[in-house]
């Protein structure tokens, strides 16, 4: 393959604030290096139907506050079959790009590896994702913001729980992933965080209760990550509802709120960081990488080592949790 003379970029999977900030990122890095840049619309569906239009830096003006996806999004079951890869390649081939600048979750990333690996195509990811389940970054674009989101919406909710001394289940996102609940937890003083890494270790929601919540307060706020290892926050409560009558029980889902808002300024400084990394990677000729920030730096994470690898949680915050709700 030749030098790369125009970059693709998509927005894949589910959004996160600070995709915008990321794509602004990755526009103008590459128009400063003499690049052309094409706009893909709704991720890898966008390759398929050859939605494509050609981004100037005035395109990427005024976005970087924006949350959501100025590209629009989609999770594409077509792009998941040979014959959609094809057509995705044939219209990069005749759209001249050279290369693609993919930004989005696991499943983006593994949708860009097999791509890569099958016709040989350069690809830099991006980790946007609200959930933090990329391994070879410290924080993934977006979760920063859906963490202040939860805190928000957590702090609310506290109100009306110690009005009426109630205990209630706060489910929060996080695919698999227990990262939001269990930071989300810390940073609202939550009694507990119910979370996928460790559910087949021991009864989390058993402990709690034989430990009895929080001794010193009658409200109690747990927040429990969905997934299937957790069952949600409806399995808990209906749980406590049968086994310990005594509680006063409600449930919030906070749902695809999480999703939405303008981006903290975290996650704008990650995103335009990570957006400037990933030209400057493709211009060092690096292939099939994440860019990913640990300890500050910016490092290349290979496709297979980001999605393959679990990240681990860091298991001395739940004791910090355990602590600090007594
Ligand atoms: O991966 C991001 C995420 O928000 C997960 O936390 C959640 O499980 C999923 O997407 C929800 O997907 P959808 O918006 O397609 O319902």
């Amino acid at each position: 393959m030749g030098a790369i003379k125009c970059i693709g970029i998509l927005t894949s999977g589910g959004d996160a604030p600070g995709m915008n900030a990321a794509i602004r990122a990755v526009t103008r890095t590459a128009i400063y290096n003499g690049l052309e840049v094409k706009a893909i619309y709704r991720g890898y569906r966008g390759l398929i139907t050859n939605e494509i239009e050609t981004f100037k830096t005035q395109n990427v003006s005024n976005i970087i506050q924006q949350g959501g996806t100025i590209l629009k999004t989609a999770r594409c079951a077509e792009f998941m079959t040979p014959e959609g890869r094809k057509q995705a390649y044939d219209t990069l081939v005749s759209q001249n790009i050279d290369a693609l600048v993919c930004i989005g979750g696991d499943g983006t990333l593994t949708g860009a590896r097999i791509f890569a690996t099958e016709f040989n195509y350069p690809i830099v990811g991006l980790p946007g994702t609200i959930d933090n389940d990329l391994y070879g970054t410290d924080s993934t674009i977006g979760y920063d913001t859906a963490l202040n989101t939860i805190m928000d919406a957590v702090d609310k909710i506290r109100d009306t729980a110690t009005s009426h001394e109630r205990l209630f289940f706060i489910e929060v996102m996080g695919r698999d992933a227990g990262f939001l609940a269990l930071n989300g937890a810390i940073a609202t003083g939550s009694e507990a965080a119910i979370i996928p890494e460790i559910a087949t270790e021991y009864d989390q929601l058993g402990e709690l209760i034989k430990n009895g919540f929080r001794k010193s307060k009658n409200s109690s706020i747990v927040l429990v990550a969905e997934s299937p290892l957790t069952g949600g926050a409806m399995a808990m409560a209906e749980r406590v509802k049968n086994e310990y009558p005594q509680y006063d029980v409600r449930v919030t889902i906070l749902g695809h709120i999480q999703r939405g808002g303008s981006p903290t300024a975290f996650d704008r400084i990650l995103a335009s960081r990570m957006g400037a990394a990933a030209i400057d990677a493709l211009l060092d000729d690096q292939r099939n990488v994440m860019i990913g920030i640990q300890n500050d730096e910016i490092v290349y994470v290979p496709f297979t080592k980001a999605i393959k690898n679990d990240k681990p949680i860091n298991r001395e915050l739940l004791n910090t949790l355990r602590i600090l709700s007594i």
